[in-house]
């Protein structure tokens, strides 16, 4: 099949991109390579994908509409994977009409192409983000998520509330992920885990949040993947007796869908630190503060309509996939 992935450089876009091209599908690949962290890890990234013949990457701004519609008219696609965002919940707070430009605009323009081009399935990147102040863990995609922290987790909840609306209106099936801290080699240098390390190694004061008190259901890179490579898969059906009031809201009378990918198991930050002191063989200086604004205190997936759906829920273990990162870093790092 051909699929497009928007966000190929990224970190979950490359490693979906390879795992799709080496099933066989060819991969269209684009990405605006913006600098908010590192640009030599997506240059990275796209030079092992540039390894394979199905493969071919754009350079492309998603808010501009023309250059979207350009793509589309010159590709017919049988999946597209959306998973170009401005990401990072602590960056919207400085910068919020970047999440407006990539995250709203971005979006409404891969939806109006999908929906002209009749594609077969779209699926999106959510986040567990958009749960919010709900504090009923663990997070069940029926639960009420209409109150966001963050503008980052609001544009999530937007994507999610526009694409049913394609789903309804154009009958477009659609597919949102809430992705939980996802974590792995060829990271984002943004996340907890990559500066934490980066900090260690080199004696460094790490800031430890809300002391320490906070819990991240993490997910494995891997898991993540193969989860994005089965939903594809999986066209969701109009559900013909589902209503707002007897029905759940993660599914609709349109072909829409919502899941959790994540690890279903929810680690306390302190359990994580001493975690990531083990693999680096090194103890990491402390500095308790209190919680960042627009920070949840816990996270954790439930993810029984995923196993139920696609016959799979991620279990990579905190150490084993920790393991593999710190491998990574200091092979690439050379520390
Ligand atoms: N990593 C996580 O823990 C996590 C958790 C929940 C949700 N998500 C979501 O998953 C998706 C992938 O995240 P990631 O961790 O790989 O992030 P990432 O930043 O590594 O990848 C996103 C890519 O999209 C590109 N991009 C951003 N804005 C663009 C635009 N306007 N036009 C074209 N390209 C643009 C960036 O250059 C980047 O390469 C995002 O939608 C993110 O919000 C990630």
């Amino acid at each position: 099949m051909k699929y497009l992935i928007t966000g190929a450089a990224g970190f979950i876009g490359a490693f979906t991109a390879r795992s799709l091209l080496e099933q066989g599908h060819e991969v269209i690949g684009v990405d605006n390579l913006n600098d908010y962290y590192d640009v030599s890890l997506k240059h990275g990234r796209l030079e092992w994908l540039a390894h394979y013949p199905a493969f071919q990457f754009v350079t492309l701004e998603l808010s501009d509409r023309q250059a979207v519609n350009q793509v589309f008219s010159q590709h017919e696609f049988d999946r597209v994977i959306h998973l170009a965002a401005q990401a990072g919940v602590r960056y919207s707070i400085e910068n919020p009409h970047a999440y407006v430009d990539s995250n709203l605009v971005g979006f409404v323009n891969i939806l109006e192409a999908c929906r002209h081009q009749q594609t077969p399935h779209l699926v999106f990147a959510s986040s567990s983000s958009v749960y919010g102040l709900n504090d009923r863990i663990p997070y069940q995609t029926s639960d009420r998520v209409d109150h966001p922290v963050s503008l980052y987790a609001a544009t999530k909840k937007s994507n999610e509330l526009m694409a049913h609306t394609y789903a309804h209106l154009y009958r477009l099936p659609v597919t949102g992920l809430r992705f939980f801290t996802v974590y792995g080699p060829w990271g984002r240098p943004d996340m907890a885990y990559f500066s934490f390390t980066r900090k260690i190694l080199a004696e460094e004061t790490i800031d430890v949040f809300n002391h320490g008190k906070m819990q991240r259901d993490f997910t494995y890179v891997d898991d993540i993947v193969e989860g994005v490579c089965r939903v594809a898969e999986k066209i969701p059906q109009p559900q013909s007796d589902w209503t707002v009031s007897t029905g759940d809201a993660s599914r609709s009378s349109a072909p829409y869908k919502i899941y959790n990918i994540g690890n279903h198991n929810s680690v306390e930050l302190g359990t994580f630190i001493d975690t990531i002191e083990q693999v680096l063989g090194k103890k990491a200086k402390k500095n308790y503060v209190d919680m960042q604004p627009g920070d949840v205190l816990a996270t954790y997936a439930d993810v029984d309509d995923l196993m139920a759906d696609v016959g799979f829920a991620p279990n990579t273990s905190l150490a084993t996939g920790l393991e593999n990162f710190a491998r990574w870093y200091r092979d690439y790092y050379k520390v």
